[in-house]
């Protein structure tokens, strides 16, 4: 094998080559010739350092062929290419990010933290996928890089646009930024380079380059990056391209969004054909079979962990073929066919100063400790939770404590345990209170209709008369994953609130109006640029018009997270439908009554979330705040417009638009994969029969839906029949 020296001085004997004549000598014929091979050259050479983590040649030699590279475009500024490797210096700076809408959502994954919940996973895609347990089932195994993802978007192989995952369905446009990142190619090589692809990866900056940019950082007086992510992320979201020139970000590529074509059925084949395209890869991924493999795997990279000079927090384990990753499919955000492994929290100790509540928008009061500032896992902790006051009485913790912190990944930060040998003799019990502290209302705890026990969580039982309450529920409403108003931000809802501007959804979409008329206009205020408050408006004004899922999710009520708020926009298809239906089961009176049972027969919905619909709903003051926002008032338009919910795009097939009910066993696919498989080809899978049902597809031992579906007459359909009807 030749060793770097060699590989050096011939690298360098071929650029000597070149540099016959310096760069002010050259004629436009020559200089137009050479910057074509050189910018080649200095691809090449990106894609060994970046990708292959192979140089060719030293840093030096590098930098020299850049600045040839810049002199000769100097001389004849027309010359410069296209790829240019000057290009990769930045663009001129934007105001703001534009949005990118992505053509396949950037989901995330699911954890597991114990051993055992690894043979867990491996066990629910065999019987997923009903593969028996001698057959083999490959799993790859990679490490998880704690950086921010990013989609990239090549066509016919060129770089021509780069998203931030943002809320995992529309992202930030940071295409000029990623365009001077040397890991990331251009242009893509290879006869399957295919005509489209978003190649999807992680952005993240190596331990030396972090410790390089915080120290020139504090040596210019500029701000101090807490961990290398954070440091990545900043140097990412830079509106002027050229800061981000001048970091150096690294890359590693390994999933994909929308694609015109893949060339493997395999995740280990695509990720290689990454690498034949020129995008970096991690070199540690490896094919496992079982779950002991892949614990060997997560151990050995465990030990590798504080060698490898960039930060991972765990393993990713992913089922190999793609076959199998498309019948496993998703569960709300993330994918079966994947898991993230994550190492252990990291933990510490400090000094409990104070315990404070908070109230949450449901009411739930929660306590907080105040902490010693503390650096675990990199990030400085002031905060962290008790979760409830049977928690705070189990730990023993008390005010003036030593006690044990841990974070992992993005979760909040929380206190595991006391360490009683630093009990300090004053050290206080909290007690914890009876009133809501920023109302003064009764703080219960109800008992568990179920159970007869008490509910762990304390609630404020001041409903519409708490501030706190009130104040919650508008961030829920703004927040990322509902109305998502950027430049609302929690501080902005606190001071508005206080002051009266905000008191419920829709003075937000008043607020522009009023503005105008108040004494002191937000613009004039310390605080707040013209700029900020035109970019408020804007974001405003931009949700004039929001999806029905989004809709139902910022209202914020009781029990309807995300995947509940799609369940029920998806069965109603329109916010009249939905609120004609709630109406119905308030009126109703009970859970007996039929418009009740019809929203608890909607699949993936239950008594817990009818009864915290009808709650909701059965408050006047709930219902008038909703048609404010979506009825004219006072002859105003409406607030805000609400679009029918659009299914995710599914397959055209023979039962499009189908509601299908499956009962009894299924013996070739499980109930999950036949469900799944349904939903894909844009059929609706319902929980019961009904007069709507559109097929029953009885597996063996069926009954009362059976029978319900001879009575009304539904077709009645056998598994093959069903496989039959889907296949065609
Ligand atoms: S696969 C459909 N592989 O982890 C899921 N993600 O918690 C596609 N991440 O958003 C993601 N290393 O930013 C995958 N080897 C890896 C990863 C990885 C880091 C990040 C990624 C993702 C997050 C999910």
């Amino acid at each position: 094998m030749s060793g770097r020296g060699g590989a050096i001085s011939r690298a360098m004997s071929k650029t000597a080559k070149t540099i016959k004549k310096p760069a002010d000598a050259l004629t436009k014929a020559e200089a137009r010739a050479e910057l074509k091979t050189l910018a080649a050259e200095i691809a090449r050479h990106d894609e060994l350092y970046h990708a292959k983590d192979a140089p060719e040649i030293s840093d030096a030699a590098y930098d020299a062929l850049v600045a040839r590279n810049r002199a000769m475009e100097t001389r004849f500024p027309d010359l410069v290419r296209e790829d240019s490797p000057s290009r990769r210096v930045g663009a001129a700076p934007v105001e703001v990010f534009g949005k990118i809408r992505h053509d396949v959502a950037m989901l995330s994954l699911g954890n597991a933290f114990e051993d055992t919940e690894v043979a867990e996973f491996v066990d629910r895609v065999r019987r997923f996928l009903r593969v028996p347990q001698d057959d083999a089932l490959v799993v790859l195994a990679e490490p998880k890089i704690d950086g921010l993802s990013i989609s990239l978007r090549y066509e016919n192989g060129q770089l021509v646009q780069a998203a931030t995952r943002g809320d995992g369905t529309t992202g930030e446009n940071v295409t000029a930024n990623v365009k001077t990142i040397r890991a990331i190619p251009h242009r893509l090589k290879g006869k399957d380079v295919p005509e489209l692809i978003d190649v999807r990866g992680e952005i993240y900056l190596a331990h030396a380059d972090f410790r390089r940019l915080n120290a020139a950082q504090a040596e210019a007086g500029e701000k101090i990056f807490a961990n290398p992510r954070n440091a990545a992320a900043g140097s990412l979201r830079q509106l002027d391209a050229g800061i981000t020139a001048r970091r150096p970000l690294k890359f590693f590529s390994y999933a994909w969004g929308a694609a015109s074509r893949l060339p493997s059925d395999t995740q280990s084949g695509v990720v290689a054909a990454f690498e034949r395209w020129g995008l970096p890869v991690n070199a540690l991924r490896r094919r496992c079979e079982g779950p002991e493999e892949l614990l060997a795997f997560y151990r050995s990279m465990a030990e590798k962990r504080a060698s490898l000079g960039y930060d991972i927090d765990g393993v990713v384990y992913k089922v190999d073929r793609l076959d199998f990753q498309e019948r496993l499919g998703f569960v709300s955000r993330s994918p079966r066919w994947a898991i993230a492994h994550k190492f252990p929290a990291e933990q510490t100790t400090t000094v409990l100063r104070d315990i404070e509540i908070q109230v949450g928008r449901t009411g739930a009061l929660t306590p907080v400790a105040k902490l010693e500032p503390v650096t675990v896992g990199g990030v400085v902790v002031s905060n962290a939770t008790l979760h409830n006051e049977d928690e705070i009485a189990r730990k023993d913790v008390r005010i003036g404590d030593t006690v044990v912190v841990q974070r992992a990944g993005d979760v909040i930060p929380q206190v595991v345990s006391v360490v009683l040998d630093k009990r300090p003799k004053g050290a206080r019990r909290f007690v914890f209170p009876e009133v809501c502290p920023a109302c003064d209302s009764h703080a219960v705890r109800d008992t568990d209709e179920k159970t007869g026990k008490a509910d762990v969580v304390r609630r404020c039982t001041g409903g519409l008369i708490c501030p706190a309450q009130a104040k919650e529920r508008l961030k829920h409403f703004v927040s990322r994953n509902a109305f998502d108003i950027e430049g609302l931000g929690g501080e902005r809802i606190e001071l508005f609130f206080d002051e009266g501007l905000i008191r419920q959804p829709a003075d937000i979409f008043t607020l522009e109006a009023r503005n105008a008329k108040l004494p002191e206009p937000l613009q004039g205020r310390k605080g707040f640029g013209a700029k900020s408050i035109e970019n408020l408006f804007k974001a405003i004004n931009a949700r004039r018009t929001i999806a029905l899922d989004r809709f139902i999710y910022a209202l914020g009520i009781r029990h309807i997270g995300e995947t509940t708020a799609r369940d029920l926009a998806r069965a109603f298809g329109t916010v009249e439908a939905f609120r004609t239906a709630v109406a119905a089961a308030v009126a109703g009176g009970g859970r007996e009554s039929e418009a009740y049972r019809d929203i608890d027969n909607i699949e993936g919905i239950g008594e817990t979330v009818v009864d915290a619909l009808v709650d909701f709903f059965g408050e006047p003051h709930n219902t008038k705040a909703v048609g404010d926002l979506m009825e004219a008032v006072d002859g105003l338009r409406p607030q805000i417009t609400v679009e029918p919910y659009s299914r995710p795009a599914t397959v055209a097939s023979t039962v499009t638009g189908k509601t299908v009910v499956f009962t009894g066993t299924l013996e070739q696919v499980t109930r999950g994969e036949a469900k799944a498989q349904a939903e894909r080809l844009g059929a609706k899978v319902a929980g019961s029969v009904s007069k709507k049902t559109d097929f029953v597809v009885a597996g063996a031992d069926a009954g009362s839906k059976l029978t319900k579906a001879q009575e009304l007459g539904v077709t009645v359909l056998t598994e093959d029949d069903w496989l039959k009807l889907i296949a065609r």
